[in-house]
């Protein structure tokens, strides 16, 4: 008995009922149980009510009939309301499915919590025309749909599909602040804020608090939320994402490129590995196809000159030249004519952030990495960082930031400085990538984008 609590099978005995949740029932075919939650689905007939009740863990068929739906409570059952149930578990008959293969024969039940009918009924409220603001406003209902439930669960595995690889490799998990008063990615998307008279911003990337724990506790990783105030509507950018950002030390640009490259393709093996996880590719996104190594490395350069021998001009109509960024979707054209994840390499010095380290053999160009998969774009921003004091001194004043708050940055290049580098992986985009969601905004849990911090 205690092993199987210790499973979070059985968690109380009540009479000869065995209170446990829905994800534990195929186990128990034979058993007498007790299990809550919603309904999901409900089709009601003259003999027999169908239910579908999830409880977060799972979904079951629950079969009620005779005296079970001959109650008040039945003739009220609504889709939502909360329902505890007791009755026996069976093996779906030959030819018919349900979740899990089983059914529960009910013998008793009641409501928990009623749903309303009528006007406000839950099936009435979101429906597959819901204009969009509306669904946004409802994304706490949305939360409860099968598509966003199976999006919302895979990433949690995903996430601790990242956390095991990154264990694996002896990458040390920290937790940096949200709340600062430096930037790292340029003024023009911080959110600022009041801090106790002070200015503050929320956090862009956690990438230089990152870079201080590396003589501490050498390479270290976190999952972390960052803040753009992006102004512009895109289907990939979020006001609030998910950051995981990692930071490596004693290595060279190519062990960057290499190690962002395997731990992607881990993760995907491992998730293609999980039961759950990979049923949900298979819902959601049939063809998906693991990513082949080595990822094409493509340096700016070259991007550039693609850009023009396939006619993917600017905005403006007119034809790439370098120094030029690439726009979302120039870059998304280019990546779906590739169709697979590209390491866009090696930016020009002027569109990147102070602390890029340079090309020895070209110093207008830096040791950054941007990773491309088809049908999102950008997923990944990374590089190696400069190492030498003056450089990075010279590194503020070219981009006009003041050295002082970020004394202890600079500290780093000063007490025992080496070469390092690392990345930040969007957990949005990836997601909207392995699930083909079209907009990150699928991929979070309550999205933040221009105009919306609600609900
Ligand atoms: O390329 P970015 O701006 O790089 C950095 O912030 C580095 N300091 C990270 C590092 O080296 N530690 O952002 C990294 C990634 C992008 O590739 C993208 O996936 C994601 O963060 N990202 C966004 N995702 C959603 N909404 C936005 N507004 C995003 N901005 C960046």
């Amino acid at each position: 008995k205690r092993r199987e609590e210790a499973k979070g099978v059985v968690l109380i005995d009540k009479g000869d009922a065995k209170k446990t949740k829905i994800y534990a029932l195929p186990e128990l075919v034979g058993s007498k149980v007790r299990i809550q939650g919603w309904v999901h689905r409900l089709r009601a007939q003259k003999t027999n009510y169908f239910l579908i009740v999830r409880d977060g863990t799972a979904m079951v068929q629950v079969v009620l009939s005779g005296d079970c739906i001959r109650t008040l409570d039945a003739l009220d059952l609504t889709v939502e309301s909360t329902v505890e149930i007791t009755g026996t578990v069976d093996k779906v008959k030959e030819g018919q499915t349900a979740p899990g293969g089983v059914e529960v024969i009910v013998d008793w039940w009641k409501i928990i919590g009623r749903a309303p009918g009528g006007d406000e009924a839950f099936e009435g409220r979101l429906r597959p025309d819901t204009e969009a603001s509306i669904r946004a406003d409802l994304r706490h209902l949305e939360l409860r749909g099968e598509t966003a439930t199976a999006v919302m669960r895979f990433r949690a595995i995903m996430l601790r599909a990242f956390r095991d690889r990154f264990h694996a490799r002896r990458v040390t998990e920290v937790t940096p602040p949200c709340m600062v008063q430096t930037s790292v990615e340029g003024g023009s998307t911080l959110f600022e804020f009041d801090y106790y008279g002070a200015k503050a911003y929320l956090t862009q990337s956690s990438q230089l608090y990152l870079e201080t724990v590396l003589p501490s506790l050498g390479d270290v990783y976190c999952i972390q939320e960052s803040f753009r105030a992006e102004k512009s509507l895109t289907r990939r950018h979020l006001s609030e994402y998910t950051h995981l950002e990692a930071e490596l030390v004693f290595i060279t640009f190519q062990d960057l490129l290499d190690h962002i490259e395997g731990l992607i393709c881990e993760v995907v093996d491992v998730l293609l590995a999980d039961p759950i996880a990979s049923i949900i590719i298979k819902t959601l996104n049939p063809d998906f196809v693991p990513p082949s190594r080595p990822f094409m490395r493509l340096d700016y350069r070259d991007a550039i000159k693609y850009l023009n021998e396939h006619g993917i001009t600017k905005e403006d109509g007119t034809d790439h030249v370098i120094g030029d960024d690439i726009a979302e979707a120039a870059e998304r054209k280019m990546t779906d004519q590739i169709n697979r994840p590209i390491m866009l390499m090696h930016f020009p010095k002027i569109l990147k952030s102070f602390y890029m380290k340079s090309l020895d053999e070209a110093p207008d160009f830096t040791e950054s990495v941007d990773v491309l998969v088809p049908g999102v774009g950008e997923v990944v921003g990374g590089s190696m960082r400069i190492s030498d004091l003056q450089e990075l001194m010279a590194g503020y004043k070219r981009d006009g930031i003041p050295p002082e708050p970020y004394y202890w940055f600079t500290d780093q290049r000063k007490y025992g400085t080496t070469e390092h580098g690392g990345y930040g992986l969007g957990v949005e985009r990836f997601l909207a990538w392995f699930l083909k969601r079209y907009t990150v905004r699928e991929c979070s849990l309550y999205p933040r984008w221009m105009g919306r911090a609600t609900p």
